[in-house]
């Protein structure tokens, strides 16, 4: 397989499960502790060796662009107050050589319309694709894990997690043949399925490693569930001619496109990374 370096970051939908906070900022600007959603999956991807990361925006999308972009007025003022770690903390946000490109998404007509239009500048190689919303705290990051398996197996790769059976109907849900311990080879994948119709509880997560094949798929699924692209439909459809795998990864996930799991993840890692909240007293 060809080197992975360039990591599509869909942010266009209409994150509408937190409005009105996002009324006129984009879900991936909403923070966990000190750091914004986005700022957490660009982190991750760096540290799996990404170097090109691509951010498929809508609108009020531009507080991104300006996150991951320099302050010099800000930087300015640090400096001049002596507020050196601030001014690196600042500047440090993204190291030098990693490149940023943003593409508009013409509409919000889906995830797999939103990884299709990455297609040009992705080319013909393999890419990783990952949701922001989807916070997973992990000790080797959760696109290391799942790049290392494509590398090893030379296919594609998505992140799988078990899920409570009345849950599958918030996932893509894929029936896999075990090949190791944590890799299976996906034989179907179905998009929201209700717990009587999914063939097993293996969730879809936001992370991919996708073959360029995926955008020929993505170019002929018909518009699926709820007039939408879904990247699920161009997956099932690339299972006919390319292995495409899933990986249990090793991981904490906080599902941070939901108020639950936002909450959880402040409260999590507010309390392993920063001492925000001390631990329950569990009496004795
Ligand atoms: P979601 O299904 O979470 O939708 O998208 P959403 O619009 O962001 O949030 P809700 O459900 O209205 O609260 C999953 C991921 O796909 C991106 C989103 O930005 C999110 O990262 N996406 C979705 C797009 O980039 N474009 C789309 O057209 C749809």
């Amino acid at each position: 397989m060809r080197p992975i370096r360039k990591a599509v970051f869909p942010v266009a939908g209409m994150g509408t499960r937190f409005l009105p906070a996002t009324k006129a900022m984009p879900k991936e600007m909403l923070q966990v502790v000190d750091k914004p959603l986005i700022q957490y999956a660009v982190e991750e991807a760096i540290a799996a060796g990404i170097t090109d990361l691509i951010f498929i925006t809508g609108r009020n999308k531009r507080t991104i662009e300006d996150h991951f972009d320099s302050s010099p007025e800000l930087e300015a003022d640090l400096a001049c107050k002596g507020k050196t770690e601030l001014l690196a903390m600042v500047r440090n946000i993204l190291p030098a050589h990693v490149n940023c490109l943003y593409i508009r998404q013409s509409a919000p007509l889906g995830l797999g319309h939103a990884v299709l239009t990455a297609a040009p500048a992705v080319g013909n190689e393999p890419f990783a694709v990952l949701l922001a919303d989807d916070l997973i705290d992990a000790e080797t990051p959760v696109l290391k894990q799942l790049i290392d398996t494509a590398y090893a197996q030379d296919a594609s790769v998505v992140g799988v997690q078990d899920v409570p059976r009345q849950e599958v109907s918030r996932y893509g849900i894929v029936a896999t043949r075990p090949l190791s311990n944590r890799t299976a080879r996906i034989t179907h994948i179905i998009e929201k399925p209700s717990p009587e119709e999914a063939p097993s509880t293996l969730a879809v997560v936001g992370r991919y490693v996708l073959e360029a094949e995926i955008f020929d798929h993505l170019r002929a699924t018909l518009f699926g569930t709820g007039n939408e692209i879904q990247l699920t439909d161009g997956i099932a459809s690339m299972l006919s001619q390319r292995t495409v795998l899933a990986h249990r990864y090793e991981g904490q996930r906080y599902d941070c496109g939901s108020k639950a799991g936002m909450f959880q993840a402040t409260v999590a890692l507010g309390r392993k990374y920063h001492g925000l909240i001390p631990e329950p007293d569990t009496g004795g």
